[in-house]
């Protein structure tokens, strides 16, 4: 079983509109809702993938509510925490050219007390997890070593956890040595301290946060692709992708795609890729389902092209 957390999940609502007039009243021709965070498109993809998983998310007030229903509509085990505040509303304005507006709340302050009973949820279903993906920011009320706190916790329990996070709580959850990051290049730029140009600046990135911590890295580089840094190897995968709808969510179809394939070696860095490359391809954050997989489009390689340049280079 993959268990997922996502610390600060979302009700997505997305309106189209013909036009984003400032200062007017914007009439939607249509609206959606989708449960929405980084760790409930992780579930999503892995559940496509048809691998057992579990949620485990703060939820709170009416959008909370809804947010739990729509996730077992869709066949995804909830293990809700409650809390007072109300999960946060996002908000996205979705134009004709394509072009994505989005208001990301805040979302609720946990309380003390409600951090600890995050804690003891995932702790309950720690002993049947193969993995725990910890994804995305960290409401307030949550310190950034909070999820340093969760990968020691998951540790003593015996399973292995996948963080993707950015920023302060990524540098601290690495000193108890999380087993696998999943940095985008930004994030990778970020944490160590310096812009990224090339290929080989990613893969010397990924070998500093390995001696912060890390187990291994699987950096997300977007069109360019990913690069695995592991104790057993260094690991290049790409695919040809036609057209790029969104790419919204592919970092996160792609640890889904990593974990469910195991989780390490070069064939979870292949299923990686292939997820990624499907999920660019589909609408929104929609995430791919094995007919939308086309694993002959993906190359790996222990050949790293270390001085390719990146098609966008991070700062
Ligand atoms: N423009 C693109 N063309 C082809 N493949 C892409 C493109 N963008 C992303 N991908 C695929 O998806 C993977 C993940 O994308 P990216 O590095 O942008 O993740 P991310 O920034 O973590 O995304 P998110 O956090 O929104 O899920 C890439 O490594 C690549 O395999
Ligand atoms: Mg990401």
């Amino acid at each position: 079983m993959i268990l997922t957390i996502t610390p600060n999940p979302s009700l997505d609502r997305t309106y189209e509109v013909p036009a984003l007039d400032r200062g007017e009243v914007l009439r939607a021709t249509a609206e959606r809702m989708d449960p929405g965070g980084k760790g409930v498109n992780v579930s999503r993809a892995v559940a496509a993938a048809a691998r057992r998983t579990v949620a485990v998310l703060p939820l709170g007030g009416a959008p909370g509510a809804l947010v739990a229903e729509l996730l077992a509509g869709q066949g995804i085990e909830v293990a809700p925490v409650p809390v007072a505040g109300a999960t946060r509303s996002n908000i996205a304005l979705a134009e004709p050219d394509g072009t994505l507006t989005k208001i990301n709340a805040p979302g609720p302050e946990l309380t003390a007390a409600e951090s600890e009973s995050l804690l003891s949820t995932i702790r309950t279903h720690a002993g049947a997890a193969a993995w725990i993906a910890c994804c995305g920011s960290l409401p307030r009320g949550l310190a950034p070593e909070w999820y340093a706190e969760l990968v020691a916790r998951a540790h003593r329990a015996g399973a292995r956890i996948a963080l993707d996070t950015s920023g302060p709580s990524l540098l601290a959850a690495l000193r108890e040595r999380p087993d696998v990051v999943k940095p985008n290049a930004e994030e990778l730029a970020q944490a160590v301290g310096r812009p990224l140009a090339t290929v080989g600046d990613a893969v010397k990135a990924a070998e500093e946060l390995r001696t912060y911590g890390a187990g291994s890295v699987l950096a997300s580089l977007g069109a360019d692709g990913q690069l695995l840094v592991s104790g057993t190897g260094t690991y290049f995968g790409s695919a040809a992708v036609a057209a790029v709808r969104s790419n919204v969510g592919a970092g996160d179809a792609s640890l889904a795609g990593f974990l469910a394939a195991g989780g390490e070696g070069p064939a979870a860095l292949a299923s990686a890729v292939a997820h990624g490359a499907a999920a660019v391809q589909l609408p929104g954050s929609v995430m791919p389902s094995p007919a939308d997989l086309d694993p002959s489009a993906v190359t790996v390689t222990a050949d790293v092209p270390l001085d390719r340049p990146l098609t966008e280079p991070a700062s």
